[in-house]
């Protein structure tokens, strides 16, 4: 098939020719990469917080924000969320398709017989304050098994790639568990390999030593769900932080440690902690439609928290999936009452009937619901980001995986349009 191109023309001549390249699925990309080359080192292309540029190549996830739609290897999240488990789904991510029953076994049996850390790391926890932010705590922890694991440093080796994998995703629960212990106080629990990966989790939160620990099944299903629905997005702020800092062959727990420090911020997986925040500042009903009138007035800085998506222009496929969830886990726990959800439901209902949000195509997105659950299963809102980010590690985990096995990739080194001082010469400080 013929190459389709794009010509770029400056006062009416061509400057650049540059190729099309289409995917199997959503928007064709110009090719940019020959663009300073081909106009005599002229011209770079301006698009900062990425509008409207493609950083890579990627066969894991898509999302089709003006449907709706995401799909995980070609599979939609609606399948994945009613039929497959958190561990299967890692499976597809990590390998492309799904698993025959023994290769789901092999990789669970990996994934669970490998969730002890070393003890000395445990040490890394008491240097810090009781009150540190578990997120802060974890961002520490993980980027200090770089530390440990040098028998699987050599990143440009397949073998130790999945090994670093298998690492991260069996360990993450773990340490964020631990995370959790620490900031309450409590001694940390030993992870129980007979255990599911949520079940497992749930215990080493919220077992102590003193006390049997009784599971509740559907507070390991609903976390194996939210798991589900977090576990990949694409080319989002985290995922590409961890992209970038692997590009230069970095090393991968420090690389998900990047990851980590990226997806705290409220704009990102920050954000379901900033909606509960945001539930309690709001406080009432009655208080709504003030708030509603803050999101909408450019002079105040506030924003509804758990609204909004640079990518999805209609309702968040994951919100959907969660919303009716989130009737369920909050029945289980008699939890219906709670003040907060019925805050966010009437919040909801106002935001997506007032004109500016509909302009604006600011739906619910996933993060408006999940932290309700995490809230109606005893898990305080600071570990709401750590949460997101056991589940994420797989996706990066994924990414990471597939960048480097790329034999296109390149370090990732973005330009700029410099609009700083130009060149002038040092005046002594005497004179100044
Ligand atoms: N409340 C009020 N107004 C909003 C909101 C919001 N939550 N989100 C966007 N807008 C408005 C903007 O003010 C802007 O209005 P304008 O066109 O009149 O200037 C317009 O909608 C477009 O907003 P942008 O900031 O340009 O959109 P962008 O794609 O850059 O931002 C983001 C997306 C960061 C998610 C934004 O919607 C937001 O801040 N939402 C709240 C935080 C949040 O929930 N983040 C979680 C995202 S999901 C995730 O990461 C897992």
């Amino acid at each position: 098939m013929e190459e389709r191109t794009v010509q770029l023309t400056e006062n009416g001549k061509v400057i650049a020719e540059l190729p099309i390249k289409t995917g199997t699925m959503g928007p064709s990309t110009v090719d940019i990469s020959q663009l300073y080359q081909q106009t005599g080192k002229q011209y770079f292309t301006f698009d900062p917080g990425f509008m409207a540029t493609a950083s890579c190549h990627s066969a894991i996830t898509f999302i089709d924000g003006e449907q709706g739609k995401l799909l995980y290897r070609g599979y939609p999240i609606e399948q994945l969320a009613q039929k497959s488990s958190f561990l299967e789904v890692a499976y597809l991510l990590l390998n492309g398709q799904l698993p025959t029953q023994n290769e789901l076994d092999t990789f669970t049996h990996n994934i669970l017989h490998h969730t002890m850390i070393n003890e000395s790391l445990k040490m890394f926890y008491h240097g810090f304050h009781y009150n540190a932010h578990p997120v802060a705590v974890m961002i520490g922890v993980v980027g200090s098994l770089s530390a440990f694991y040098h028998d699987s440093i050599n990143v440009y080796r397949q073998e130790s790639r999945i090994i670093s994998a298998h690492r991260l995703i069996a360990k993450v629960p773990t340490i964020a568990a631990a995370c959790y212990k620490h900031s309450i106080g409590e001694p940390f629990i030993y992870p129980d390999n007979k255990l599911s990966y949520c079940g497992n989790l749930l215990r080493m939160m919220f077992a102590v030593p003193c006390e049997e620990y009784e599971l509740n099944q559907t507070a390991e299903r609903a976390l194996d769900l939210l798991f589900i629905l977090h576990a990949d997005h694409e080319q989002n702020a985290s995922t590409s932080t961890v992209r970038l800092a692997g590009s230069s062959g970095a090393n991968p727990f420090a690389c998900i440690a990047s990851g980590i420090a990226s997806l705290w911020g409220p704009a990102h997986g920050g954000a379901a902690e900033a909606v509960l925040d945001m539930l309690q500042e709001i406080g009432n009903v009655s208080q709504i439609d003030k708030y509603i009138q803050k999101a909408k007035d450019k002079n105040d800085p506030f924003r509804l928290m758990g609204f909004g998506h640079r990518v999805y222009k209609n309702y968040d496929p994951r919100a959907k999936i969660i919303r009716d969830t989130c009737h369920k886990v909050l029945n289980e726990f008699s939890n219906t009452s709670d003040p907060l959800f019925e805050l966010a439901l009437k919040l909801e209902e106002i935001a997506v009937t007032d004109d500016y949000f509909i302009e604006r195509s600011l739906y619910p997105n996933v993060d408006f619901y999940s932290g309700m659950i995490y809230r109606s299963l005893g898990i305080p809102s600071n570990m709401f980001t750590v949460m997101f980010a056991i589940a994420r590690t797989v996706g990066w985990v994924a990414h990471w995986m597939e960048m480097i096995s790329d034999p296109r990739h390149k370090i990732g080194r973005p330009r700029q349009l410099y609009d700083g001082a130009v060149s002038r010469d040092y005046v002594a400080i005497t004179e100044r």
